[in-house]
């Protein structure tokens, strides 16, 4: 009787800008978020890059160089030891690398990613960015301005079906750090199976209508998602 591996039950986490919030790095809707400092639509959308390249430019050099100089916390250090039961995929809102430099394999950025930069003529062209800085005048191959690699608000989020595909397939599904108010991002938890057990890990009390099976954590990340990824990895299953 030959052995047969039990194939490893996929662990699907929605993550938000709360997970990276003890790594130092802002989150947007707290008391001290960054919506309270900038007007999104002077920095985040299409029409304030057309108004005003430098600005905007300069807002996300500033963001990230907090990235730069931040660490993964204990939250994402987590989410990597699940890999060790679980076939973990990662969605996240986040532009952060943290979940990366923690080690985590298979990472979906929602909303771009702050260490690349983008051709404005063709946005397959994506590239990495060299030291930490996009400057008025940094042009594609074919000669055109580079932008942040960043979905605005209004812009399409091209991962959105992929992430959808990949919540639907969850045997099980964690949601941390996300104030779930931003679409079509927070429309993924509909996606996921009714049986499927969910978890979400946050600080405060999150509105979350009509989810079955969900079991909520009144906790910060670094504490709230290693007690639960060691019971996950202690489970019998
Ligand atoms: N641990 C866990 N959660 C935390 C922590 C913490 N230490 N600190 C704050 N939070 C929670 C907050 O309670 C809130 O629910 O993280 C959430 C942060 O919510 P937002 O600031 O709205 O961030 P997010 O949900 O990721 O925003 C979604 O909005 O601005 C756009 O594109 C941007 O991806 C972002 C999207």
């Amino acid at each position: 009787m030959s052995m047969s591996k039990q194939p490893k039950q996929k662990l699907v986490v929605f993550t938000g800008a709360g997970i990276s919030a003890e790594s130092g790095i802002r989150t947007f809707r707290d008391s001290d978020g960054l919506w309270e400092e900038f007007n999104i639509s002077e920095v985040a959308t299409p029409e304030a890059w057309q108004k005003n390249k430098a600005l905007v430019l300069g807002f996300y050099n500033k963001r990230r160089q907090q990235v730069l100089n931040a660490s993964p916390n204990a939250a994402h250090k987590a989410l990597v030891k699940l890999e060790l039961k679980y076939d973990v995929h990662i969605i996240t809102q986040n532009i952060d690398d943290l979940h990366e430099r923690a080690g985590s394999k298979n990472v979906i950025h929602l909303h771009g990613e702050i260490n690349k930069s983008r051709s404005t003529v063709d946005e397959n062209l994506v590239y990495p960015i060299k030291g930490d800085t996009i400057k008025l005048g940094d042009t594609c191959e074919r000669g055109s301005q580079l932008r942040p690699h960043i979905v605005w608000f209004g812009e399409m989020v091209p991962m959105m079906e992929i992430a959808y595909e990949v919540a639907a397939s969850a045997d099980i599904f964690i949601v941390v750090g996300t104030s779930l108010v931003v679409y079509p991002a927070a429309g993924i938890v509909d996606y996921v199976p009714t049986a499927t057990p969910k978890y979400l890990i946050d600080p405060h009390e999150i509105q979350v209508h009509g989810l079955a099976n969900l079991k909520f954590i009144k906790e910060k990340a670094s504490i709230g998602l290693p007690q639960l990824v060691n019971e996950l990895l202690n489970t019998s299953n």
